[in-house]
């Protein structure tokens, strides 16, 4: 069956899936999104991602497309429709069509709506993932309100591709005191030495992952320690681990940063447990 696409009120084949020239998300960048992995054909940590688009929809006064209940069944319909059982969830949210002016639309206009499902083939992106990933890092240039997730992603874009083009699979961007905020798609953790998990705290201008906030509840039930707070380059460079989180890369191990190795190299063990904790996690919690 060939993919289709929700846009706007519609399932259309994927290939036709079109917004308007004039639309906000495309011309300004005026939307935001969310990404929800997919196990078992359910949605992973559904409610906070629900929360997390309902403020960002809140923060930059776009009005809400349609109910949470109505979201939910157009999103597994998502699901259906692409016959999805492993997966991602794509959904943004633009403040809609209107003649181009920076200032808000003075005639509301109704918000638009897309949502995409792709599948993805669970044991090949583990083997990768369980390979663990180089980082680079980059000086932090993204807008002062990265806690809102808009598609305003140049910034990230352009961090991505440097990764990339450097063998890297992810960037970590540093503020001006030296201090990683996260990735260009992911939240940044470490392991110190003494056993202590830490990632940057959420009072920074980074997003709230909520793989990361899942993360710290599987982090409190396996009685491990956690310290949120921020770290620098050099303090991962020292760490016995380090590792990222999103709904695309779970739990990934990171296995070098500027192309320097951390600890031995190797994927570490405890990224590799709390991998398999968090995944177990999404598998039993999805809606
Ligand atoms: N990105 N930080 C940034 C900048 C992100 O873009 C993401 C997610 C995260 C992790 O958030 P969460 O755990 O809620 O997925 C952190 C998604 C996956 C994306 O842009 O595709």
């Amino acid at each position: 069956m060939s993919r289709q696409a929700y846009v706007n009120g519609q399932f259309v084949p994927h290939g036709q899936a079109v917004v308007h020239i004039e639309d906000r998300g495309y011309q300004l960048a005026d939307g935001v999104y969310e990404v929800w992995a997919v196990f078992g054909g359910k949605l992973s940590d559904a409610e906070g991602h629900f929360t997390r688009l309902w403020r960002s929809l809140d923060e930059l006064r776009i009005d809400h497309p349609m109910s949470r209940k109505a979201l939910e069944v157009v999103l597994k319909e998502t699901l259906r429709r692409n016959r999805v059982r492993e997966g991602l969830l794509y959904l943004q949210v633009s403040r809609g069509v209107a003649r181009r002016d920076h200032a808000f639309p003075t005639d509301p206009v109704a918000p638009s709506l897309v949502i995409t499902a792709k599948s993805l083939n669970r044991a090949a992106t583990n083997a990768k993932a369980e390979a663990g990933v180089g980082v680079i890092t980059l000086p932090e240039n993204r807008w002062g309100r990265c806690d809102i997730k808009t598609v305003g992603l140049l910034p990230n874009v352009l961090a991505k591709q440097a990764a990339r083009e450097q063998g890297g699979a992810e960037a970590w961007f540093v503020d001006a005191d030296g201090l990683v905020t996260e990735g260009a798609s992911s939240n940044a953790w470490i392991l110190r030495k003494d056993g202590v998990l830490v990632t940057r705290d959420t009072g920074a201008n980074i997003l709230r992952g909520i793989t990361r906030h899942s993360l710290l509840d599987v982090i409190a039930k396996a009685g491990l320690k956690v310290e949120e707070r921020a770290f620098t380059p050099g303090e991962a460079l020292e760490a016995q681990e380090a590792f990222i989180t999103g709904a695309g890369a779970l739990v990934t191990p990171v296995i070098s940063i500027d192309g320097k190795p951390i600890a031995n190299g190797h994927p570490g063990e405890m990224a590799l447990r709390l991998r398999g904790l968090y995944i177990q996690h999404a598998q039993n919690a999805g809606i």
